[in-house]
């Protein structure tokens, strides 16, 4: 048996069907109850997952917060949000049911007695409702209310499960702003969880066209020959975002582009596509080989950090043929802020399969169109015998979202008594193909977490590597002196001339989306 079959149960009736453990009863407890997070995604996503049948009946959902609020006022706030923002449209006979598994606990964060009272509320749930005592705490709050919280779960004992149950404890990103806050953090939340216990979320790797890569990679025999130096040119991976700051400039006034999608998002896509294979699909087995992926990006001199990472913040434009304001004319930012609303690197792993393999990557706010993909860039054909004049080279496009799929391009003859070459795609759509439509991704990482699969969750090595390689640009970016520019690209445009120089140079270009 491997190691995430011994960690879990699994259910015989789903054998053939899906390899994945069974979520087992359990209460939610989310902190930050009435906050944007649970109203968007958490409470949205354990609808959607209690609507197609795939929660265990027990499950039980316990907003803590502040603010005064009885069950059913919490329940009435939920249901409107969740109309609001469910992928699925609600209906009434499934959240009746659903509805009536919501309770609502008021406690400051800092008041031990209110964890007390949890804890009793807990061992009520369980006798009553049948979770067993298993326990999911979720830390949808601000980054300073994790110490108090987890303080005070050992206090109460919550950290603890009883015998033959569990405690897990999911965090929300920002896992740290630097590897010191990260590393310190990582020693403050394992005061009271141990290391299994703890889930750090990466919504990314909940897409299910980001779990897809694997399968690709590596339930497909074509494209292992070819996954390499000898064959790959180059790699894109694109984030690209329509909307703005929309309000959350306390917290991105503090972030920026790089900290609040590189770090995250982009580098654990891009530990995907560059991995090795594991040796089986336990969530350590693929974590270690993720890891090995970070720790071999080259780390940049304070030039390279000049020469290959541009930094832009979005200026006044038009979206979609509206016009929107300039990032410094948010709310709440500062009038001479120089957070980066837009980031393009190139990174270079240095390990024998992608050595020398150019990776770009950009991510921005404000840009022509929402749209998330990785591109592999193939070596061209010798230009000899059809390449001779245009020589265009295959190109494998996975697109994370949105119309998720997976495109190749190749070269094929036009019909016609003439000989013209010209590049067609071979097109595979999420969509049409499989007729259903993709889960949230939240969906799928709360049942992973019910289910103690950290497979899709990072693991604290992870994320601390991939802060020392952000920490070097940050540091760079807050020089006094020569530090690198901030560029300014108007809104509805693919940033600034600098990113598009950064690929010209080595003889490229971004490919266009
Ligand atoms: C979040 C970032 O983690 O991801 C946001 O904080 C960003 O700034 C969001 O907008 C993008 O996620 P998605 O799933 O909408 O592409």
């Amino acid at each position: 048996m491997n190691r995430a079959a011994e960690q879990t149960q699994t259910n015989p009736l789903r054998e053939g069907l899906s390899t994945r453990a069974v979520p087992q009863p359990c209460s939610v407890v989310i902190f930050g109850a009435t906050g944007d997070l649970t109203h968007r995604k958490l409470m949205p996503a354990l609808y959607n997952l209690a609507a197609d049948g795939e929660l265990p009946p027990a499950v039980t959902v316990i907003g803590f917060a502040r603010r005064p609020k009885s069950d059913d006022d919490f329940r009435k706030e939920m249901e409107e949000a969740v109309k609001k923002f469910s992928r699925q449209t609600v209906r009434d006979e499934i959240w009746k049911n659903f509805g009536q598994s919501i309770f609502y606990h008021q406690s400051d964060f800092s008041d031990e007695s209110g964890f007390k009272s949890l804890a009793e509320r807990l061992d009520k749930v369980d006798n009553e409702r049948g979770t067993r005592g298993n326990r999911l705490f979720y830390f949808a709050v601000a980054p300073e209310q994790f110490e108090p919280i987890l303080k005070h779960l050992k206090t109460v004992g919550l950290n603890k499960a009883r015998e033959g149950s569990w405690a897990r404890v999911i965090i929300e990103k920002p896992f740290g702003t630097d590897l010191a806050s990260a590393r310190e953090l990582n020693r403050v939340v394992s005061n009271s969880f141990s290391e299994d216990q703890t889930y750090r979320i990466d919504h990314f790797l909940g897409k299910e066209t980001a779990q897809n890569i694997l399968v690709l990679r590596f339930a497909n025999s074509i494209f292992a020959p070819l996954w390499n130096r000898r064959y790959i040119d180059h790699l894109q991976i694109t984030a690209a975002e329509t909307l703005g700051v929309e309000g959350r400039a306390g917290y991105y006034e503090t972030a920026g582009a790089l900290r609040d999608m590189v770090q995250n998002h982009l580098l654990q896509l891009l530990c995907l596509v560059a991995m090795e294979a594991p040796s089986d699909l336990s969530a350590d087995s693929i974590r270690d080989e993720k890891v090995k992926v970070v720790r071999c990006l080259r780390r940049m001199s304070a030039d390279g950090v000049s020469t290959d990472v541009v930094r832009a913040q979005y200026a006044e434009g038009a979206i979609n043929g509206k016009s929107v304001p300039a990032y410094r004319a948010e709310e709440k930012v500062y009038p001479k802020s120089m957070t980066d609303t837009f980031v393009a690197l190139k990174l270079n792993i240095d390990n024998w399969r992608f050595w020398n393999v150019p990776i770009y990557m950009r991510v921005g706010k404000r840009l022509p169109k929402s749209a998330t993909e990785i591109s592999v860039h193939f070596k061209k054909a010798p230009m000899v015998l059809f390449n001779k004049e245009t020589n265009e080279a295959n190109v494998l496009v996975i697109r994370i979202q949105p119309d998720e799929g997976i495109s190749l391009r190749i070269q094929a003859k036009m019909p016609g008594t003439s000989f013209r070459i010209e590049p067609v795609k071979m097109d595979f759509h999420y969509g049409t193909s499989f007729g259903k439509a993709s889960p949230e991704a939240y969906e799928r990482l709360l049942l992973d977490a019910m289910s103690g699969d950290a497979t899709l969750f990072a693991r604290r090595d992870e994320v601390e590597e991939a802060w020392a390689f952000i920490d070097i640009i940050e540091n760079a970016w807050s020089q006094k002196k020569n530090a690198p520019e901030l560029y300014f690209y108007p809104a509805g445009s693919w940033g600034p001339d600098a990113a598009d120089e950064l690929l010209a140079r080595d003889g490229r270009a971004w490919r266009r989306l």
